[in-house]
């Protein structure tokens, strides 16, 4: 089977690397891709974003399975459109993708389906949020409807804080239209983890637990980032928790979708806050996390171009995945700098090195060929992640992994996973 793979982060090499070892797939193609997409098949100059392209490029190439890594092609309608050509897409519908591309939507349907969440509200003027903040003493989370590449939440914990967030959000539209609607929410107090679930409309399959560490400095300090490392499985999330996480959250979301006449298929993610009254939700995603989808998917023996088409022909119910019982862990080496200014196109070296201990592979996010050597071209190069026979022994081989590897101003956390080694002892 011919496969299209969209997008060009650590997520989309994790899938690529993973979609290689399937015994279907006899040509990948990956849009745009990165250099380390192009060991597994061959990438091409379409934009993510870019969705006519990506389906005219699908027709003229007869893709047998489109998979859509990032947000905003499935928020623009990508699988809308592949589906009308005859292309099979892995991915929900522009309907369904509102789960995460409006974050009211998100809130309506939660309500809709009494799972637990943060209490909040939503508005669309200024004056109405700023009358709400300021009329509370409790922090608040403010955070902008749309996509905002991850940046949109402020979590404030003081009501001015609030009010400010609003105000840059509406009013100076820090992330242009995306902040035309804002929600306004308790913040909660717990440990986050990421539950990600295949789902076919009807059936779910939950995958392993995972947890994804934000902020830039070590301890949960700083600015937040797309994400600096990530482990699986989590320890936060006992299997009794799982089970409740399914049956209160999951299931109840996903029969809620077919009511609202916007059924659900592709993965669907669930950002959860382990709180002292259980689990609660911060946010759904409509795709697999990045970086949680590297630890998640070194540990899935299973064929994942399988599960994919099970899930576009409504089979899921007949699969059963199989996972190494083993640990993974993923630490991101960041550009210096990043979350802020960095520069680019620095040489990057000891990948091979890396890679030669057992279970280490070395997913690119932001790198880029020039003059035939590996450079720096984004703000997370790469996602080192190894397999242990305990988390630690997992977290002590992705960071063997990450000192061969050198580029000018490289910075990663030295604390990913602690949390999971400190709640196992
Ligand atoms: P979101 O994109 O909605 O997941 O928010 C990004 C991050 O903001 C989450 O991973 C949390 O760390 C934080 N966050 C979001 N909502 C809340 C909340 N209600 N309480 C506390 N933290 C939150
Ligand atoms: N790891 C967070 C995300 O993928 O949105």
């Amino acid at each position: 089977m011919r496969v299209l793979l969209v997008g060009n982060g650590g997520r989309e090499h994790a899938i690529a690397w993973k979609l290689k070892q399937s015994k279907e797939l006899t040509k990948l193609y990956i849009a745009p891709g990165n250099p380390g997409t192009a060991q597994y098949g061959e990438n091409v100059a379409i934009k993510a974003e870019d969705v006519n392209g990506l389906v005219k490029f699908a027709k003229e190439n007869k893709i047998g399975l489109a998979l859509i890594g990032p947000e905003d092609p499935l928020a623009e309608g990508v699988v809308d459109m592949l589906e009308a050509e005859g292309v099979k897409a892995f991915g929900p519908s522009r309907a369904a993708a509102q789960l995460e591309a409006d974050k009211a939507f998100s809130k309506q349907i939660m309500r809709s389906s009494a799972v637990s969440t943060a209490e909040g509200r939503t508005f669309t003027r200024f004056a109405d949020a700023k009358a709400y903040i300021a009329s509370r003493d409790e922090p608040v989370v403010v955070k902008a409807a749309g996509l905002a590449k991850g940046k949109g939440v402020m979590v404030c914990n003081e009501p001015s804080d609030g009010i400010l967030a609003a105000e840059k959000i509406m009013v100076n539209k820090i992330f242009g239209p995306a902040g035309d609607k804002i929600v306004v929410e308790d913040k909660l107090i717990g440990e986050e983890a990421s539950i990600l679930a295949f789902v076919d409309g009807r059936s779910i399959y939950v995958m392993e637990s995972s947890q994804d560490h934000k902020p830039i400095g070590d301890g949960d300090t700083g600015p937040n980032t797309g994400g600096m490392g990530a482990y699986s499985p989590a320890p936060v999330v006992t299997d009794e928790m799982m089970s409740q996480i399914e049956r209160e959250i999951l299931v109840p979301v996903v029969d809620c979708m077919n009511r609202n006449e916007t059924p659900y298929k592709g993965v669907l993610y669930a950002g959860i806050m382990v709180t002292a009254g259980g689990p609660r939700v911060l946010e759904f995603n409509v795709r697999f996390g990045d970086p949680e989808t590297q630890p998640i998917l070194m540990r899935l023996k299973s064929d994942l171009l399988e599960v994919c088409l099970a899930i576009c022909e409504q089979k899921l119910e007949d699969i059963t995945l199989e996972w190494d019982e083993r640990p993974a862990v993923c630490v991101v080496m960041a550009s210096g700098g990043y979350p802020g200014n960095y520069e680019k196109g620095k040489v990057i070296t000891g990948i091979e090195k890396a890679e030669k201990l057992d279970n280490v592979v070395a997913f690119h996010a932001g790198t880029a060929m020039k003059d035939d050597k590996l450079v720096t071209a984004g703000g997370r190069v790469l996602g080192v992640t190894a397999l242990g026979d305990t988390i630690a022994a997992a977290r002590a081989r992705a960071y063997e992994a990450v000192d061969k590897i050198n580029f000018e101003g490289a910075y990663c956390r030295r604390d990913i996973a602690d949390k999971a080694i400190k709640s196992s002892r």
